[in-house]
């Protein structure tokens, strides 16, 4: 990072996943050990810079899958001992919502207060963002993720994993009404993606058994109205959030930001709700380094410093 914005951005992308239709979590932590040390020095290669240059280390110390995060926890601790530069931790879930704040050609930050909707692979919430460091989860799901149910009902259909860019590939293309799916019930502002899954379950069981070929023929149909309702569930309670705390200020982070189907009805909001939201650019959404690179920033900014006994944390609340 120079200031708020990336000298480079670089992504070990994890194929390993694909093979084994979802992420195996010793694989995964062995491909990070793999990966590190190669991808730290193409990042600074492709910012063209030396160690030496560096001014401080940000790592993510949670929450996720703890061997990952152990593997980024002691290189950044290394690397902050050996350079003599302070050590940054990050809370993944907070540098999607922070993700907003890198600068870009089309990228204007949120003013403050603002709501966040994280939705990934592993999260989904409703977070009242006060300030950079003064978050406060409103609502979040009761069981799946969003990323989850994207993923999962993917792989009822035969899809390889991550199953999400695939369903909004193949929903471009079909009708979002021809198989209607409920919507949960769920009070306030949580929210729950089990059910979903249930029904598509069900839904296709009944059909392959009148014809096999059932969800090969009609994928992209069945694509458009699976994302056309978890689409319908996130609208819905962001708009609960929004009538709740009066604040229109809208923005979403984390991997199923990407989707099509949220940045439209996003979009439409503006129109029909007033709301200005804010979407981050695809390279943010899924992730990323540059959004650890931000928080590391903005944190360094504040002398906001970790000390080297620091420990990982599979399980680390916004705020906590
Ligand atoms: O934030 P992320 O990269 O990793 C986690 O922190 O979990 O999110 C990954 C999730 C996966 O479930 C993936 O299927 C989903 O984001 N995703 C999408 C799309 N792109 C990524 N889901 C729906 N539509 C997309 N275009
Ligand atoms: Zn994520």
């Amino acid at each position: 990072m120079h200031g708020s914005r990336p000298l480079s951005n670089v992504v070990a992308t994890q194929r390993i996943h694909e093979e084994y239709g979802g992420i195996v979590p010793e694989l995964a932590s062995r491909a990070h050990q793999q990966h590190i040390v190669p991808l730290v020095h193409r990042a600074l290669a492709k910012a063209n810079i030396d160690k030496k240059l560096l001014s401080a280390i940000a790592f993510t110390r949670g929450p996720g899958l703890l061997g990952s995060l152990l593997v980024g926890t002691s290189f950044a601790k290394s690397l902050s001992l050996g350079l003599g530069i302070p050590l940054i931790e990050v809370n993944h879930m907070e540098a999607h919502i922070l993700a907003h704040f890198i600068e870009g050609p089309d990228q204007q930050p949120p003013p403050f207060p603002f709501l966040a909707m994280t939705i990934s692979g592993g999260h989904t919430q409703i977070v009242l963002v006060r300030d950079h460091f003064k978050m406060e989860v409103l609502g979040e799901t009761l069981d799946d993720a969003v990323g989850e149910a994207f993923d999962k009902s993917a792989k009822l259909l035969g899809l390889p994993y991550p199953g999400g860019p695939l369903i909004d590939r193949y929903a471009q293309q079909g009708d979002p009404l021809r198989f209607p799916f409920p919507i949960p019930k769920v009070g306030g502002l949580d929210f729950s993606f089990s059910g979903l899954k249930t029904s598509i379950l069900y839904f296709l069981e009944r059909e392959r058994a009148k014809d096999p070929d059932f969800a090969d023929r009609e994928l992209p149909h069945i694509c458009a109205s699976i994302q056309h309702t978890i689409v319908n569930i996130l609208m819905q309670k962001l708009q609960l959030a929004s009538e709740q705390t009066g604040i229109s200020h809208i923005a979403i982070g984390g991997g199923v930001a990407a989707n099509s189907g949220i940045r439209i009805a996003l979009k439409q909001a503006e129109a029909d709700l007033g709301w200005t939201t804010y979407i981050p650019p695809f390279q943010y959404c899924t992730d990323n380094a540059g959004m650890i690179g931000i928080v590391g920033y903005l944190k360094y900014l504040e002398g906001r410093f970790t000390h080297l006994g620091v420990s990982a944390r599979a399980r680390y609340r916004i705020g906590g």
